[in-house]
């Protein structure tokens, strides 16, 4: 399967699935044939070019409107013919017009166990919140705001001593061996949405 990558940070999420691909070869069943952004000068990008993958970005400011940048995006995504559509830090949220060109094909990965604390924020809002426990999940993107249907989570504990930081990387371990999982499962087995359940042979 050919998937696109979209991030706007660090890239550490895609940086474990380029090495996947690198160290399982077709066995995995994906390969990244291409990262986008939507701004420059960040390590995610630097991460693909070192991969020597192509590499885009799509800046917001650089449109007239959301809806031209959201399409702009699509177009720049559609470019590299992709089975699936990864959103692995990216601080954006698609619109109506690339969900509909790539309905059912964007997977989202969120550092927390939604529907608990969904947005920008989900690490601090959990550590403000007190939980003992919190995790990722990676599910499919739709119209809303970390909403879509989910298709993994994992629990991570919450530790007394934990500032923002500490409890992100620790779930920021096993958010990166969950979306490999998934991505890889996906890829090579299929799957089915049929309302908010996510089967996969
Ligand atoms: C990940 O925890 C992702 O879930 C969240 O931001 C982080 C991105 O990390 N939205 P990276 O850019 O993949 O290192």
């Amino acid at each position: 399967a050919r998937v696109v990558v979209l991030v706007s940070g660090s890239g550490t999420n895609l940086q474990a699935l380029l090495d996947a691909v690198a160290e399982r070869g077709p066995g995995y069943g994906a390969a990244v044939v291409a990262v986008g952004a939507d701004r420059g000068g960040i390590e995610g990008l630097r991460r693909a070019e070192r991969a020597g993958l192509p590499t885009f970005v799509c800046r917001l400011k650089e449109h007239a409107t959301r809806e031209e940048w959201d399409r702009a995006l699509a177009d720049a995504v559609a470019e590299h013919r992709p089975d699936l559509v990864v959103s692995a830090g990216f601080m954006k949220i698609v619109g109506a017009g690339f969900l509909a060109r790539f309905a059912g094909r964007v997977v989202n990965t969120h550092p927390a166990l939604l529907p608990s604390f969904p947005g920008a924020h989900a690490v601090r809002d959990a550590l403000d919140h007190g939980v003992r426990v919190t995790g990722c999940t990676v599910h499919f993107v739709d119209a809303g705001v970390d909403s879509g249907p989910i298709i993994a989570q994992r629990a991570v504990p919450v530790e007394d001593a934990d500032d923002e930081a500490a409890l992100h990387e620790r779930i920021k371990d096993v958010e990166r061996e969950l979306l490999v999982e998934v991505v890889g499962r996906l890829a090579r087995d299929g799957y089915s949405i049929e309302g908010r359940k996510v089967f996969i042979p």
